[in-house]
């Protein structure tokens, strides 16, 4: 299987002169091959209900499959579950008629095309540079990549002994105990699998009610590294980066922000009820965050595509915080197609 088809924006004057922006689309022959043992899954088991279906996956061969789910194969994003769905067609390849139609939910081929090359970029980052500081980050967006790092570790293929990081933010009021805090999230998803130093960890102390101090403590962290070698990034469906929401400015250190309601809303799954939804963060500003050597942001689903659109072509606003990453030299978007689907053409 070949590589992602990688698709490069032309600079043009809606795309900072210094921005390198690198798109990948999904679509590819490495997925197409993952979608297809999905789809024998799918298949297999819609033929107890369809008697044409288990004919076409009996006879067909694997070629002809694939011809078939190519165009047939269509994702889909749903924001309650963070559940990306293919919705699959099967066709009579004689007569062209609709067999069946159905919804995987299970995508695991998706979100791995775009997690292996996100966990790619972190991992010549640590085969290059082995004392390097990541700058991470939580949500849905990271956790494959996370999931891969960790397998690739396991397999002997990265050593982060040596690797410091930085997160970008953390709940105010949370405990590192509490499994809803980022701290919390880290260590599950990622700092218990693999050989990190629990010394070598940065994240904002979401106890210290002491705002101004704990701010200052964490910039004098990230002044003291001189920045992340490489930070990565998701984005808020209005925009903002770590919890950097939509504001008059741009603010330049880490600083404690009352989250907004799109932000709660879109976080409130992860909570019992949604006044256990913290209302502040502390969070590393965007002069942390653009100090960065090198800025790595990972879109997915429809639900992004407005936020992905404005970063990369729009104005740059503190209204859209993710659209300063314009003027960043070395700024790397791993998307899928669902989240670029509102970029110019
Ligand atoms: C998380 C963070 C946030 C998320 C953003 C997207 O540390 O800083 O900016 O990256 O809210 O969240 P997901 O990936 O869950 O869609």
């Amino acid at each position: 299987a070949g590589g992602l088809a990688a698709l490069l924006l032309p600079s043009g004057a809606s795309v900072g002169a210094d921005a390198r922006i690198v798109a990948e689309y999904i679509q590819s022959p490495d997925i197409m091959e993952a979608i297809d043992e999905e789809m024998g899954i799918f298949l297999h088991f819609s033929s107890r209900e369809h008697d044409s279906i288990s004919r076409l996956a009996a006879d067909a061969t694997r070629d002809e499959r694939l011809s078939y789910w190519r165009w047939a194969v269509k994702p889909s994003f749903d924001p309650e579950t963070g559940i990306i769905a293919l919705s699959v067609k099967a066709y009579d390849p004689a007569t062209a008629k609709n067999l069946a139609e159905a919804v995987l939910a299970k995508s695991e081929a998706l979100v791995n095309a775009m997690s292996r090359r996100a966990a790619a970029v972190i991992a010549a980052q640590v085969v290059s540079k082995p004392e390097c500081v990541l700058g991470l980050a939580t949500g849905s967006s990271p956790i494959g990549a996370y999931k891969k790092l960790i397998q690739w570790y396991q397999a002997g293929a990265l050593d982060f002994s040596a690797c410091s990081t930085l997160n970008l933010d953390e709940y105010v009021g949370l405990t590192p105990d509490n499994d809803q805090s980022y701290a919390y999230f880290m260590r599950q998803n990622l700092f218990d699998h693999i050989n990190i130093k629990p010394e070598n960890l940065n994240i904002p102390d979401g106890t210290n009610p002491d705002a101004a101090g704990e701010c200052a403590r964490y910039d004098g962290v990230i002044e003291a590294f001189g920045g992340a070698d490489l930070q990565l990034l998701g984005i808020g469906r209005n925009g903002h980066i770590g919890f950097n929401e939509p504001g008059s400015v741009f603010v330049r250190g880490t600083n404690c922000v009352q989250l907004t309601q799109s932000t709660i809303d879109a976080n409130k799954r992860f909570f019992a009820r949604e006044e256990d939804v913290p209302r502040k963060a502390y969070t590393m500003g965007i002069g942390g965050i653009m100090m960065a050597r090198r800025v790595v942001l990972v879109a997915c689903g429809e639900d992004k595509a407005e936020a992905v659109a404005k970063t990369v072509s729009g104005p740059i606003t503190p209204e859209v915080p993710a659209s300063i990453l314009q003027l960043h030299r070395d700024f790397v978007l791993i998307a899928d197609e669902a989240a670029l689907s509102q970029l110019e053409k």
